[in-house]
């Protein structure tokens, strides 16, 4: 059953990326693109969810994603309110679901879901009531499609609307990286001429998640003349596990730096979602520098969150 999109083809509730069809996605990049000036409250608010509550319905900690799905929803006129998993009745053992249902008796009619288990939105899109639409903000490692929408409206922005020349390189903890997925489903339906990725191995996935990539562990060899780079951020408790020996050797060998950026194509563009641990991932010359479009992101993630909400909806 596709729980995305109806009988007509309609989306319904985002939970994925994957198979979602090129003309929805495009439709989605091409309305946040028209409305990024509404989005970054350089004109007035938009009134098209008047009369509609949102809830940001969060189990997991978040800056960007809770931070812009809110301000997307206020620019578009709608009710938001913020469920917190740390200080509601989730500490005394309420499922997500019975949450869900709650929350839909007082009327709230949009979910923006982030959980750490995989397949959290979707078994709640499952389950929603008829007019109740789940928006998937990250779950588990599976998929953060919002993350996956704005980081190509980025480099559509930075490279043009052809992804068929674009050579792309992905870096890091692809294995635990909902980004990642949620990047690659793009990418692969933009058609991206060259999808590079790069990391330890220990931090690679061994399923069928790199299909048709250019996988690799040495990272000066796989930034050759790379239009882009996707710096994933090194989740620190992959140190417990034992899948990377320090921080310091992970610099080393996938940190990225001036001089290492060298050898990318002239101008290639630096994307990282957040949040950055200085000086493992990247140093601050580049987290900060004039091939960083890491804010650039940022400020694209109201525009597509608004363009989500609008279509879900509006
Ligand atoms: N990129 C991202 O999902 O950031 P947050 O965890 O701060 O939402």
């Amino acid at each position: 059953m596709n729980l995305q999109l109806d009988t007509d083809g309609r989306l319904r509730h985002l939970l994925t990326l994957e198979a979602l069809p090129r003309e929805t996605l495009c439709r989605l990049l091409d309305r946040a693109g028209q409305i990024r000036d509404t989005a970054l409250g350089r004109t007035h608010k938009r009134n098209s969810l008047v009369g509609t509550t949102v809830c940001t319905l969060f189990f997991e900690p978040s800056t960007r994603t809770r931070s812009s799905f809110q301000i997307a929803a206020q620019r578009l006129g709608a009710d938001i309110i913020n469920f917190d998993a740390s200080t509601s009745s989730a500490r005394k053992g309420e499922t997500a679901l019975d949450t869900l249902r709650n929350l839909e008796a007082m009327g709230v009619r949009g979910f923006v879901v982030r959980h750490p288990d995989d397949g959290a939105a979707g078994m709640l899109a499952e389950h929603a009531g008829e007019g109740t639409t789940i928006i998937n903000a990250g779950d588990g490692r599976s998929a953060h499609p919002t993350q996956g929408l704005l980081d190509v409206l980025t480099l559509r922005q930075a490279k043009g609307a052809d992804f068929s020349k674009l050579k792309v390189l992905i870096v890091g903890d692809v294995e635990h990286s909902r980004v990642a997925r949620s990047d690659l489903h793009a990418l692969r339906t933009l058609g991206a001429g060259e999808i590079r990725v790069c990391g330890p191995q220990a931090l690679l996935p061994k399923d069928d998640t790199l299909q048709g990539c250019a996988v690799g562990n040495d990272f000066d060899a796989m930034l050759e003349g790379v239009d882009a780079l996707m710096m994933l951020r090194l989740q620190r408790e992959r140190m417990e596990e034992g899948l990377v020996t320090s921080l310091a050797d992970y610099h080393r060998d996938y940190g990225l730096t001036a001089e290492r950026l060298q050898r990318a194509a002239p101008g290639a563009a630096v994307l990282h979602p957040g949040p950055i641990n200085r000086g493992v991932e990247m140093t601050d010359e580049i987290a900060d520098g004039p091939q960083s479009l890491v804010l650039r992101q940022v400020g694209n993630g109201v525009a597509i969150r608004m363009a989500v909400l609008e279509a879900l909806l509006g």
